[in-house]
């Protein structure tokens, strides 16, 4: 039974998207059919396709009474839209649908697991948000919320724990056939924990653990965590909010956080032995991963920073948009993220030129565009001679560029989006620090219309930052002081 806010979102989202032209969006990164969206939820395959669901408010573009959007697809690449899959329309869930995640039953349906929130009047007069785990019961295209909802409240939290931040279920099949999920959390100390829940059937549930708290060490509340198995080693990926900044690792704000280490099955506990960022870049929030059937391990981000959002105006027809989708591994203590394969199919167009001398500013013929795979390798024409700073400027034309530089004595790459139309005093450009193997920084740069994002090193670090420059700025240029030498290839993605 579908209720009446549901219907009239699902009504609204239909009329609405006929309203933005699809030159108007990326060509291969999800938005929101209209309005707003931020976290990806349930990021799942499911009966042959995979299934992306995302925070979403249809009416407006910014964030408000948070719904579940939802889209389907083949190759994690073009994405076809479906209704509206969640609204806040019962008593527990009423001013909001948060981030959750999905798991398939045996029987066939799909379970969602979401946070439902609930507006409480405090005693000086203020509201506050209860947040409590919610399920809902679906085939892919409608799902029946629980009628024994909420299954997780305030009653399963370790003592001390706040319920006003309890947050975003990770629920997973664990290899016995039972379930389990993880939830974000408040402590005592105010900063972060992440607890982890048992379930024989997905439906009731029990408090096992607090798996990992953070004691304040990288920032304050984890929201969206997700726990997984990879490369022989245990991942614990989060968005942590009120970061400090730490060296080059970590930024002030709303930053991401993979911790990889032991997890010991018999305590629930795990103890991480390395950490580091997931992305290094500006817009990059709220990941989730999925299994696809081939056994990779597949991460997607809301490619938006709750502190960068103010960059778009509620008057645009949409707001946010979903990372490429990253194939993961882990090696030597360290996450590995690449372009998922799929994206290889979308190439067209090969232009490739090698051993390029670059000194001053260079633009090479056929090379420009805003939907571009990029290829490029740097190092010093002269090694005893290594140039001072060299730049890949896109989105280009006489009034505005993005760039990426790189400074070998500093090993800094800085990712400047400052000329990119902006009218907003946010964060525009990041430095990260990066490493070269004799000298020769490897990148693989993606333009989507929207958006860049930098593969480092084979995927070693990765940097994204969302830019919304006219469309016609399309140059694509190089510019060495000193003189550096390049390999570049790149493609049209179609
Ligand atoms: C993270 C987050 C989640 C929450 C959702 C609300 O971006 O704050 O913790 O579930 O967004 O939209």
């Amino acid at each position: 039974m579908t209720s009446q806010t549901l219907r009239e979102a699902r009504k609204y989202e239909e009329a609405s998207e006929k309203l933005i032209k699809a030159e108007e969006r990326p060509g291969f990164h999800l938005t929101p059919r209209t309005g707003w969206m931020n976290d990806p939820n349930g990021f799942s395959y499911y009966k042959g396709r995979y299934h992306l669901f995302y925070q979403y408010y249809p009416y407006e573009s910014r964030w408000g009474s948070m719904h579940w959007g939802h889209a389907v697809s083949q190759d994690l690449l073009h994405w076809e839209s479906l209704p509206c899959a969640l609204a806040p329309d019962e008593a527990y869930d009423r001013d909001g649908c948060f981030s959750g995640s999905a798991v398939e039953l045996p029987d066939g349906r799909q379970l969602l697991m979401y946070t439902g929130v609930l507006k409480e009047r405090q005693g000086h007069g203020g509201y506050r948000e209860v947040q409590t785990q919610c399920l809902a019961v679906g085939d892919g295209l409608d799902y029946e919320k629980y009628e024994q909802n909420p299954v997780l409240d305030d009653t399963d939290l370790p003592e001390g724990s706040s319920r006003f931040d309890f947050r975003d279920p990770r629920i997973w099949k664990h290899t016995d056939g039972t379930y389990r999920c993880v939830v974000g959390s408040r402590p005592a100390d105010g900063s972060g924990q992440i607890l982890l829940y048992a379930s024989g059937d997905g439906f009731h549930w029990k408090f096992k653990s607090v798996l990992v708290s953070n004691h304040d060490r990288f920032g304050k509340m984890w929201e969206c965590p997700d726990f997984f198995e990879l490369d022989g080693k245990w991942v614990l990926l989060t968005s942590p909010q009120d970061m400090l900044p730490e060296g080059f690792e970590y930024h002030n704000g709303n930053g991401t956080l993979c911790l990889i280490g032991d997890y010991d099955e018999e305590t629930g506990t795990f103890k991480e032995t390395h950490d580091q960022s997931i992305d290094y870049g500006i817009d990059f929030y709220a990941t989730q991963t999925v299994l696809a059937p081939d056994g990779r391990r597949i991460l997607i981000g809301w490619m938006q920073n709750w502190d960068a959002c103010s960059m778009r105006s509620p008057e645009d027809p949409w707001m946010g948009q979903m990372s490429l989708p990253r194939e993961l591994s882990v090696r030597d203590g360290r996450l590995y993220q690449k372009p998922v394969r799929e994206l290889n199919a979308m190439r067209r167009n090969k232009i490739s030129y090698t051993h390029v001398a670059v000194s001053g500013v260079v633009k090479l013929d056929g090379i420009r565009g805003r939907m571009v795979d990029m290829e490029l390798r740097i190092r010093p024409e002269d090694q005893q001679n290594p140039y001072r700073k060299f730049a890949v400027r896109f989105a280009q034309n006489d009034r505005y560029y993005t760039s990426l530089s790189f400074r070998p004595q500093e090993s800094i790459l800085k990712i400047d989006r400052k000329f990119s139309g902006s009218r907003r005093a946010i964060i525009h450009q990041r430095r990260s620090l990066v490493k070269t193997a004799d000298g020769e920084l490897k990148l693989r740069i993606i333009l989507d219309r929207f958006s860049v994002e930098v593969f480092v090193n084979d995927g070693e670090q990765v940097l994204t930052a969302t830019m919304y420059t006219e469309q016609e700025a399309d140059g694509i240029s190089f510019f060495a002081d000193g003189t550096a030498q390049i390999d570049v290839v790149t493609y049209d993605l179609q």
